[in-house]
Order: structure tokens, then C-alpha cells, then sequence
């Protein structure tokens, strides 16, 4: 689970209430596989005294989203999250709109990635699920890429059935592909009750990422019932 958004409540009275390690107490309590959040350059959602305490209070796997830039190099050499993933940032973007420009961005990412790699730290690329993008990622010995599920989500949101299976075979095909280059495929954004299962059902997807419709459910069913209905219908794909 992404729990920036437990976060971005906390944040918008500056208090400490809701505390994202709660959530990730949560988590961890009703099974969930891992915490995942993303420190941006503006701090809109976790803070760094979040990290230290997200690993202090849970012994779930944490997959820091970060930018690739110095300062957030920094950060994660100094956390050791199980992951870092590697995400594009817009300081104007309502969220992470888009994939990496794994491929145009090459050199920029290249350092970053074998820093974080040489130091024990599993790397994540979030791409569009293209083959461009994968084989950018296989040349940056990515061991894992996530795919941006936006586009499938959207194609939901119009209720546009064949872009809507267009999108989810492009990513299982991506998927398949991924595979093949010996990267471990994962996905995530904008996921919800509705359009998981799809994604879910696909095999060689080791791992979703989905934040912010559960963060919404919990605020009607509370965030165990929540987590735990997720996981029901992710298991149920499978
Ligand atoms: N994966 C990555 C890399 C993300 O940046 C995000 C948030 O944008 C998510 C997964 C979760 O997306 P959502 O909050 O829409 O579930």
C-alpha cells in the first residue's frame, strides 16, 4: 500500500494526526506485502522523519518513490529501503501523471540507478508499459520496472471497454516481456475495487502499488476493512 495520502490529511492542518506509520501499522497487521511512499521534493505528503519511522514501526518491505536527483539519492543511501523507485516529478502535477522517460533520460538515470543498486537497494523504474521503455530499463540493469496503470484506469473512468482491454493487454504483454529480460514487472495507479482484478490476473506482475483509493475507502469503511477487501479481490484474481 502507498501511503502518502494518509499524509497529504495529516499535512493539511500541519499536525500529526493521521500518522502514515499508523497506516503502516495497519498494513502490516492485515497482511499487506509492503509500505510504499513517496517523498517529493515539496514534502506534500510524507516528510523525512516519516521514513525513519515507517522502518522503525513496521517490518514490511518499504519501496521509497523518489526523483532522480541528488537530494533524494542522498535520502535513500542513508534509509536503505528495500526498494527505491525511481519516478518522474512535477512539482505542478496533481500526481504522478505519467512513466519515466526511462529511455531519454539515460544518462541521468544511470548513476542513480547503480548507486542505489551497488548499495544493496532493489531499483524500480515506473514506466509506460512500452517496449522502448523496457529496454532503456534493461540497459540501466533496472531489476524491476513498475508499469503506470493510468491509462487503463482512465480508459475505466470513460467506460471505453475496448481501450480499457487494449490498455490491460499492453501491459500483460509488457509484462510477458519483462520477464523474459529477467526484470521483475510490477504496476500501480489510480487501481481500485473495480479495476484490479484484471490487472491483478495477470501472472507475471509480482507486485501492485495502489494508495490513494484505499486511503478514500478508509475514510468510510476504515482502512483495515479497506486493505483487507483489496487483498480479498487481488488473491481472488489470482
Ligand atoms: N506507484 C507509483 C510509482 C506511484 O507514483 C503511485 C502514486 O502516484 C502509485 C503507485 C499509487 O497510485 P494511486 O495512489 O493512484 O493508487
Amino acid at each position: 500500500m502507498n501511503i502518502d495520502h494518509v499524509a497529504t490529511i495529516r499535512n493539511a492542518r500541519g499536525g500529526d494526526h493521521p500518522d502514515p506509520v499508523r497506516a503502516a501499522e495497519i498494513v502490516a497487521s492485515v497482511g499487506g506485502d509492503g509500505i510504499t511512499a513517496h517523498l517529493r521534493e515539496d514534502r506534500r505528503h510524507i516528510r523525512d522523519d516519516d521514513l525513519k519511522r515507517i522502518q522503525e514501526a513496521t517490518d514490511l518491505p518499504l519501496n521509497l518513490e523518489m526523483a532522480a536527483t541528488e537530494e533524494m539519492l542522498e535520502i535513500a543511501l542513508r534509509h536503505s529501503p528495500h526498494a527505491a523507485c525511481i519516478v518522474p516529478e512535477k512539482r505542478e502535477e496533481r500526481t504522478t501523471e505519467g512513466g519515466l522517460d526511462a529511455a531519454g533520460l539515460h544518462n541521468t538515470l544511470a548513476p542513480i540507478v547503480w548507486k542505489l543498486a551497488d548499495n544493496g537497494i532493489r531499483v524500480s523504474l515506473f514506466i509506460e508499459a512500452e517496449e522502448r521503455q523496457l529496454e532503456a530499463a534493461s540497459r540501466l540493469n533496472a531489476a524491476v520496472v513498475e508499469f503506470h496503470t493510468g491509462e487503463y484506469a482512465h480508459a475505466g473512468l470513460d467506460g471505453d471497454e475496448d481501450r480499457i482491454e487494449r490498455e490491460r493487454e499492453r501491459i500483460a504483454r509488457m509484462a510477458k516481456l519483462a520477464v523474459e529480460m529477467k526484470i521483475e514487472p510490477h504496476a500501480g495507479h489510480g487501481l481500485t475495487y473495480e479495476n484490479v482484478q484484471p490487472i491483478a490476473a495477470i501472472p507475471e506482475l509480482a507486485e501492485l502499488n495502489i494508495g490513494h483509493y484505499l486511503v478514500g475507502e478508509a475514510v468510510f469503511v476504515g482502512l483495515e476493512t479497506a486493505v483487507r477487501r483489496m487483498r480479498d479481490l487481488m488473491d481472488e484474481a489470482r
